[in-house]
């Protein structure tokens, strides 16, 4: 059965604005982009270190402030070294303003 989390309001997020959340005890970053909202694990797949102080661009490409890898914030997408893992990305959705993310039970 899925396990939707309800978070913050979706009128609290700024486009290209990485807002970590915790969610059953996981780290988990929220970003807007372009309109729409993502969800990600606050977990670089590099080394471990929390990705919720990168840089995001306008296409939604995450900079990990460590060592620099690159990951696309909707599709999880290793854009450094696309045979690397990639990052960890959880299905979004919006209801009555609320920014709710599906985690597994
Ligand atoms: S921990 Fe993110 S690039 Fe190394």
């Amino acid at each position: 059965m899925a396990n939707w989390q309800a978070t913050v309001n979706e009128n609290e997020l700024q486009d290209s604005n990485p807002t970590p959340v915790t969610i059953e005890g996981q780290s988990i970053v929220l970003c807007k982009v372009n309109g729409e909202v993502a969800a990600f694990a606050n977990t670089c797949p590099h080394a471990g270190l929390p990705l919720d102080g990168g840089h995001v661009d306008e296409d939604g490409v995450i900079t990990c402030p460590f060592h620099g890898y690159t990951y696309h914030v909707c599709t999880g997408k290793n854009t450094t070294f696309e045979t690397d893992p990639q990052l960890q990305t959880f299905p979004v959705r919006i209801t009555d303003g609320k920014v709710e993310v599906q985690v597994e039970e």
